[in-house]
């Protein structure tokens, strides 16, 4: 079988809740993916950011191996020898009393709603179904029906309602309605992306954040950061929230706590909020399994090992640097953090951003836009100098050949 095979094949008998790019990968290592042709390709998505690590990454890979042949799943109903070790590793690594383990990210931020709330009730003394949560335009959450019902995207909540009610929605980066918004004595929490990644990477002003958290001290509001995409190294740091040195009373987890071989995230808070949740009232019947536990710890450690927070700092800088002096009418904005990066696309004679990527892809670099008109730039945090220097060539040629169309 081919590329349009198998395209085919998910066109036919897969739900069309997608419009990827069209190029069917079979392999991958570090940087690198394959497509069923044996083309190689940069990836600049790692999966939204799920890679950080690199594909395949050997640690990962072994521990996910070796953990497979012995244990996989037991549920919560039993204690397993693999959580536990979990739990106190990843606490001591970013500093929280508790964690607790979930799938997906969208799953990671309903805990933390659900937490936000209960803590509400139990701790603040917000009367019975009042509580609050303020939340940013722009956002990007998941997909469940109360993730969505935070949004403002068509795309995302269109045509799903009716919505979960309880969701305040003001600007992002802005402090002015931040303020307004925690009057109301009902706000419990307010739930906020260091970085929007889906929305474009829309970095925030310089000290926004440790203002942010200021305010909500302040009124006794928790501040909670969802660190799916921006956590584990992306931005240049362990945490996006570590450039403005401000710990989150909630911090959601998900993505490359895995390395990208399995869907495993987390939830993490001292025990003034966590242990407001008590037995049988919140659970997962995979979160927090040995499998998952395992090849987090890996994961975790191999960010560390390789100090891929410096990383992507430096090599970050370098990108920014080299993509900001092509010439080039389409280039608006270059802009981002780390390895979080975006270059937002002004079309030229019915070009847009599609077709740039559609470019780099017959030039060897695999990237997707986000909205019409963004385009993300996310590798995988293992990306060296000379990697990252050829990458932007791929890009810079790429460019410059869809402006002659
Ligand atoms: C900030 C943020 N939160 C949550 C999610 C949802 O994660 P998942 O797709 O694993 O449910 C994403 C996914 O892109 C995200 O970027």
């Amino acid at each position: 079988m081919n590329s349009q095979d198998y395209i085919a094949l998910e066109e036919k008998y897969g739900a069309h809740n997608y419009h990827p790019l069209p190029v069917v990968l079979a392999k991958g290592e570090g940087v690198y993916l394959w497509d069923v042709e044996g083309k190689k390709y940069y990836d600049f998505l790692s999966a939204y950011s799920a890679v950080n690590q690199g594909h395949c990454h050997p640690k990962i890979i072994n521990t996910l191996i070796e953990q497979a042949k012995t244990l996989t799943l037991t549920s919560r109903a039993f204690y397993n020898n693999c959580l536990g070790p979990y739990e106190k590793y990843i606490t001591e690594y970013f500093g929280y009393d508790k964690m607790l383990p979930m799938n997906s990210g969208a799953e990671a931020d309903e805990t933390a709603l659900k937490l936000c709330r209960r803590w509400a009730y139990d701790k603040k003394g917000v009367p019975e179904n009042e509580a609050k949560i303020i939340v940013c335009l722009g956002n990007f959450h998941g997909r469940t029906i109360t993730v969505i019902s935070m949004s403002n995207d068509p795309d995302s909540y269109k045509g799903f309602g009716p919505y979960t009610p309880g969701f305040i929605k003001i600007p992002y980066n802005d402090l002015n309605e931040l303020e307004k918004a925690l009057q109301d004595p009902t706000v419990a929490g307010f739930l906020v992306e260091p970085i929007q990644g889906e929305a474009g990477v829309v970095v925030p002003d310089e000290g926004y954040l440790r203002k942010a958290y200021e305010m909500c001290k302040e009124k006794n509001v928790l501040f909670i950061a969802d660190e799916v995409q921006t956590g584990l190294c992306r931005t240049g740091k362990l945490l996006a929230c570590d450039h403005e040195g401000i710990k989150p009373d909630i911090l959601i987890l998900g993505k490359a706590l895995s390395g990208g071989t399995m869907p495993i995230s987390a939830v993490l808070a001292d025990d003034e909020v966590m242990l407001v949740i008590k037995p049988g009232e919140h659970g997962s019947t995979f979160g927090g399994n040995p499998l998952a536990s395992k090849v987090a710890v890996a994961a975790l450690e191999v960010l560390k090992e390789e100090n891929l927070a410096d990383n992507a700092e430096k090599i970050g800088n370098i990108f920014r640097e080299e993509v900001k002096k092509i010439n080039s009418e389409m280039i608006e904005i270059v802009r981002g953090k780390g390895l979080l990066n975006a270059i937002v696309i002004k079309p030229k004679n019915g070009k847009e951003a599609w077709d740039v990527c559609l470019q780099m892809k017959e030039n060897g670099l695999l990237a997707k836009p986000t909205h019409q008109h963004i385009i993300r730039f996310a590798p995988p945090l293992v990306i060296n100098e000379e990697q990252i220097r050829e990458a932007v060539k791929i890009i810079e040629k790429s460019i410059l050949q869809v402006e002659q169309m």
